[in-house]
């Protein structure tokens, strides 16, 4: 009799990790080319000792109850909103994320998004596409400066240190950051000042998101929030969709109340064909591919199967986001 644990990968990931899954679980492999509905991934889960989910699935507690023998849920990315953890603390489903791997490939984009956005790039790339580029222009495709500008890091964790390191050291940028925590490294490192919002958003020539999605930070950059922004701002958000009132955020950008705007993750996801999100000239939007290296989805492949199997044989797993779930956890049967 096979007594290997089931497991419901609900995407194929990276070998480096589901070559780990499937050789010591009974694993089924979602093959479909977008995620499972919620109530295939309800049922599926229901026979299931773990779940390997995707940012994209919704783990609630409704599919935490269908599913009696489920011990783990490996979310494969470092942020867990889509999954209740409350509801999973609550039932003893231990729940693991994949930080640190993805640090430097997600301030990358955002700096790609900063310089991308602030020298207009993609509106200059389409303008040479679409055949309307005849001349030299002394007045056209004006964009912003960075050496010496200043950034604000809202979230000044590993990913805002990440972006605010490159900013300052490779472009001498000063850096503001707010966060509910003191980030001493920041400050003795980058001499990095810590000031309130308004302070942030009124001093800063770009602005990005580090910040997870809680009930504080949903809706936190609303039409209110771009008018404290400069004219010339530049706005970064590779953090989550739902931060930004996305509806404000198109206003601000067509009425000049900022300069430009780079997204790599809008809401919902991804944004419908009719939203004038993706006609901005002075928007960018990349389909939420931050972490989107070779090596960098590798190694969370690598730490999503860590978690699985640390949690499913009942040891301790390497990055677990309710730790107070452990021991308390279901068993099986
Ligand atoms: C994450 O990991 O939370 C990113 O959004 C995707 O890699």
């Amino acid at each position: 009799m096979d007594d290997k644990p089931r497991v419901f990968v609900t995407r194929r990931l990276p070998a480096a990790g589901l070559d780990r899954v499937r050789a010591a679980c009974d694993a089924e492999v979602w093959d479909g080319p977008l995620p499972p509905p919620y109530e295939v991934l309800k049922e599926k889960a229901a026979g299931c000792d773990g779940l390997v989910s995707l940012l994209t699935d919704r783990i609630d507690a409704a599919l935490l109850d269908a599913a009696p023998r489920l011990r783990v849920v490996s979310n494969y990315a470092v942020g867990f909103n889509n999954v209740d953890v409350p509801a999973a603390t609550a039932r003893g489903v231990r729940v693991g994320n994949t930080p640190g791997v993805l640090t430097d490939a997600t301030a990358d984009m955002a700096f790609c998004l900063l310089i991308a956005a602030a020298r207009r790039v993609v509106d200059g790339h389409d303008y040479s596409r679409s055949g309307q580029w005849k001349t030299w222009e002394p007045l056209g495709h004006l964009g912003q400066d960075l050496v010496g500008r200043t950034l604000g890091v809202v979230g000044m964790g590993r990913i805002g240190y990440a972006l605010a390191k490159r900013c300052a050291r490779g472009w001498d940028m000063q850096v503001l950051y707010h966060d509910m925590h003191r980030n001493e490294k920041a400050e003795t490192e980058l001499g990095a000042r810590q000031v309130d919002l308004d302070v942030l958003l009124r001093e800063s020539d770009f602005i990005s998101v580090h910040t997870d999605l809680n009930e504080k930070t949903r809706g936190l950059f609303n039409a209110e929030r771009f008018r404290q922004m400069k004219p010339t701002a530049v706005f970064v958000n590779t953090a989550r969709g739902p931060i930004v009132v996305e509806r404000d955020l198109i206003e601000a950008l067509k009425s000049g109340v900022i300069f430009g705007a780079g997204l790599d993750v809008t809401d919902p996801e991804p944004p419908s064909s009719d939203n004038p999100l993706l006609r901005l000239p002075n928007l960018i939007v990349a389909p939420h591919i931050a972490s989107a290296t070779v090596g960098t989805r590798d190694a969370m492949a690598r730490i999503c199967a860590d978690n699985l199997l640390s949690g499913l044989s009942g040891g301790r797993m390497p990055h677990c986001v309710n730790p107070e779930a452990e021991g308390t956890g279901r068993k099986s049967p």
